[in-house]
């Protein structure tokens, strides 16, 4: 099992062809009501669509095992299971011998002999299925606090939506299969993802994420600090490569004079003038959103014919990619970005960094 999270611990476990993926989330109060129809629905928003998904098609019905009863949790581990069925691991077989450049192939048979390569085995996209469910009841545990987070695809490829975004406007995402804000960037983006999949290729793309409602104050300090927390949630998302808090990477190009958010007193509240520290200075939530971008690298797996090894003939070799994969992972990555995000905020609540 793969665990984050302390006093609100989340647990995942599964492999992409074994009979389920699932997850234990700890540290739900006995008594909080798990509204399994809003777990229904941030499922939802994790299915690959048309052809801008993975044509592998699952259920992902949620089988809560133990944990709830009667709507309420019990207080004890919520049990969380999701059944694999749309298997198909012939197409794996070659990559025991031609591991995927980009995937985890390689490292994996070598550090585990006994590896199940049959849909990526436990490095599978597959498994985040379990965190959007545990990541449900996390944000239903924030709303009670009136915390919310809100992301949406920010750019797949070179098609960048370079429009600032409010939480709502991130919310109206959902009603768009690639994610993005507007039904224009929309089409732009999923055109983008359309052609490479025509090519036997993939594009990458990066989804941004708000998180209104927490007060000055909140977070961690040092290695507990609210950012390298989140940080370290969303670098346990496969093909997370990158994230940026605010102005991320473009600080690097300013001066303090043009970095700093000033503060400013408004209807009696500190707020902030400008956002691009994304929120958080000294680890902690300075009255801003919380705004932070994570990138996903291209899906590894391409029909293209890439340069590899044979691992049984200690030779250089070919291979390409005939399974069904996603030619882009971004759309699908938004769930699970504000799921990890939730787990995170989640459990410094319950660590005791909740208000000042
Ligand atoms: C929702 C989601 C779906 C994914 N789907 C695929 C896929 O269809 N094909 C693939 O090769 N990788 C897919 N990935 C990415 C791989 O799991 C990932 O690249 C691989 O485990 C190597 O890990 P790394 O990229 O973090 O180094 C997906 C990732 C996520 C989050």
């Amino acid at each position: 099992m793969y665990e984050i999270g302390t006093k609100v611990r989340f647990s995942l476990f599964g492999r992409s062809h074994g009979p389920c993926v699932g997850g234990i989330l700890e540290g739900v109060p006995a008594g909080f009501p798990v509204d399994e129809d809003m777990m229904e629905c941030e499922m939802a928003l994790r299915k690959p669509t048309g052809k801008i998904g993975t044509p592998r098609r699952e259920a992902d019905k949620v089988m809560i095992a133990q944990g709830v009863v009667d709507g309420k949790a019990t207080g004890q581990p919520i049990l969380m299971i999701i059944e694999n069925g749309n298997t198909d691991g012939s197409k794996y077989l070659k990559f025991y011998d031609t591991p995927r450049p980009g995937h985890a192939d390689l490292p994996a048979l070598l550090r585990f002999p006994d590896h199940d390569l049959r849909g990526s085995g436990q490095f599978s996209g597959r498994l985040t299925a379990a965190i959007v469910a545990a990541g449900s009841i996390a944000k239903q545990m924030l709303l009670t606090n009136g915390i919310r987070i809100d992301a949406f695809t920010r750019s797949i490829g070179e098609v960048i939506d370079g429009t600032s975004h409010s939480a709502d406007e991130a919310r109206g995402s959902r009603e768009f299969a690639t994610r993005a804000c507007t039904s224009r960037m929309d089409v732009l983006m999923r055109d983008h993802i359309e052609s490479a999949g025509a090519a036997h290729d993939s594009v990458g793309g990066t989804v941004e994420c708000i998180i209104t409602g927490l007060p000055i104050g909140f977070g961690g300090i040092w290695f507990e600090a609210l950012d390298a927390e989140l940080a370290r949630a969303m670098f346990g998302i496969p093909a997370c490569k990158g994230i940026e808090f605010g102005d991320g990477f473009e600080l690097a190009m300013m001066r303090g004079s043009e970095s700093n958010d000033g503060y400013r007193m408004c209807d009696g509240r500190i707020t902030t003038k400008s956002n691009h520290m994304g929120g958080i200075v000294g680890g902690m939530c300075d009255g801003a959103p919380v705004v932070f971008r994570v990138v996903f690298k291209p899906t590894p797996s391409i029909g293209i014919e890439q340069e590899t090894i044979n691992l049984k003939d200690g030779t250089d070799d070919t291979v390409s990619v005939e399974g069904r994969h996603d030619p882009c992972i971004v759309p699908r990555a938004v769930a699970v970005v504000e799921a990890m995000a939730a787990l995170t905020i989640a459990d410094q609540i319950a660590r005791g960094y909740r208000w000042n």
